[in-house]
């Protein structure tokens, strides 16, 4: 597979992201965003978290069970964890995992040297991800977060549950040690990446999750995607090429700004296009900031640039069955596959990561991945998402998911949708 990732994995290298900090660090939400990133990637990962294990046997814990003279809590704290490196030690080996992250506190340096030996037995890197935040304000939304959404407080009184969580977090304080042993592979995340120290990183895949945990932040933000407007292209079913915009793909470059403003209001924007017309044609009107990135152009289709799927079926019949089998997968001759572009995209999505709002103007296949990433959507099924023209995507990330709404400007188009199967676009 011509993937960077597989590539310099070929050592087979396994990690575990061994999580730490207090609780309300936001330790959780840095774990299932790696996993996201990663299987966005094709790199098998998945979270274990400690807490789920825990709450087999004890749901609805007070803070005293976190305490660590309460030995009957220790035992059973114990317990969930090694249930949890058990089940992630099984995925390794059966489901040939790549990244397991290992998501608890893991606040002592006993426990994590416990986790450290386990790892060595099975061959495994550990990779310590710190969460360290002293920022009351951070601290405080995290606590009002969890007294409401987590299950160990479901059913509770909200302002009972956010001082009984207070009362945890101090029994893990009592304990917690941070991370400075110098032998340990580390990052340490302090005050959502106001500081990051990093120490003996030694993969391209740790200095990737490095890279990636350094660049995330929590403020509130959205991301508006758009298609360019119906082209001269899209009129006559062709792929690719760089023609300019139909008569109705004018309309909606002219109609957008007024969708933006109705969304945006007067929060600051970004627009981002490819290098292409089409895109540039369609963010003409838009009244914000613009920059063009090659990244975000079409999937470029090789020798199949400027033929219609029909064309494409009769003169490479083999190439157009295997592409139907393997969307994700298949190469055009001389082109790109929908995993070249993830692997072109992953510097926009880590730019994106870093900004706040933002608008990106592009194509199909393009817009398909950008999504695909935000969505969680599975590679068998993002090449064929239906993303309609003249159509306004707003997502916005929240804390364990990301909010869609979906604006249609009104203005007819063609579809260029096709389905598996057939060269004939839908009506
Ligand atoms: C929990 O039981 O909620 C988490 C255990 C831990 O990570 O300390």
């Amino acid at each position: 597979m011509a993937n960077g990732y597989t590539i310099n994995n070929s050592e087979h290298q396994r990690i575990c992201v061994v999580m730490v900090g207090l609780p309300a660090r936001g330790k959780s939400l840095m774990a299932q965003k790696i996993v996201r990133y990663l299987s966005w990637l094709s790199i098998k990962a998945k979270s274990f978290n400690v807490g789920s294990y825990r709450r087999l046997e004890e749901a609805h814990p007070s803070a005293e069970f976190f305490d660590i003279h309460n030995t009957e809590g220790e035992r059973m704290r114990l317990q969930a964890a090694k249930l949890a490196v058990k089940d992630m030690m099984e995925w390794f080996e059966e489901e040939q995992g790549i990244v397991g992250i290992l998501d608890a506190t893991n606040s002592t340096k006993k426990r994590r040297e416990w986790i450290r030996q386990l790892l060595a037995e099975h061959d495994i890197e550990p990779f310590f991800v710190e969460s360290w935040c002293d920022d009351k304000e951070l601290i405080m939304n995290n606590i009002m977060d969890v007294k409401t959404s987590s299950p160990d407080y479901v059913g509770q009184d909200p302002e009972e549950a956010a001082k009984d969580f207070m009362e945890r977090i101090k029994k893990y304080e009592e304990v917690y040690e941070t991370l400075d042993d110098q032998e340990l592979t580390y990052v340490k995340i302090i005050n959502i990446s106001t500081q990051v120290v990093i120490n003996r990183i030694q993969s391209y895949l740790q200095s990737r999750i490095v890279y990636y945990v350094m660049n995330l932040h929590i403020k509130r933000r959205c991301i508006w995607l758009s298609r360019h407007g119906e082209s001269e292209y899209n009129l006559t079913g062709k792929l690719g090429g760089d023609s300019s915009l139909s008569p109705r793909g004018q309309l909606y470059a002219e109609k957008l700004p007024q969708l933006v403003r109705d969304a945006v209001g007067d929060r600051p924007l970004t627009v981002w296009t490819s290098t292409l017309k089409r895109t540039q044609q369609t963010a003409k009107y838009l009244p914000y900031p613009k920059l063009h990135w090659k990244a975000l152009d079409e999937l470029d289709a090789g020798v199949c640039d400027g033929m219609t799927y029909e064309e494409i079926e009769r003169d490479f019949p083999e190439d157009f069955e295997a592409r139907d089998k393997n969307k994700y997968e298949y190469r055009y001759r001389g082109g790109e596959s929908y995993r070249d572009v993830v692997a072109r995209l992953e510097p926009i999505i880590m730019e994106l990561e870093r900004q706040e709002n933002i608008m990106i103007v592009t194509h199909q296949a393009v817009l398909r991945c950008i999504y695909a990433y935000f969505m969680n959507v599975p590679q068998d099924r993002s090449p064929w998402m239906v993303v309609p023209l003249h159509t306004l995507i707003q997502l916005e990330p929240r804390p364990y998911s990301t909010a869609e709404t979906r604006v249609p400007a009104n203005i007819p188009a063609v579809s260029t949708y096709r389905e598996k199967g057939t060269s004939t676009l839908d009506k």
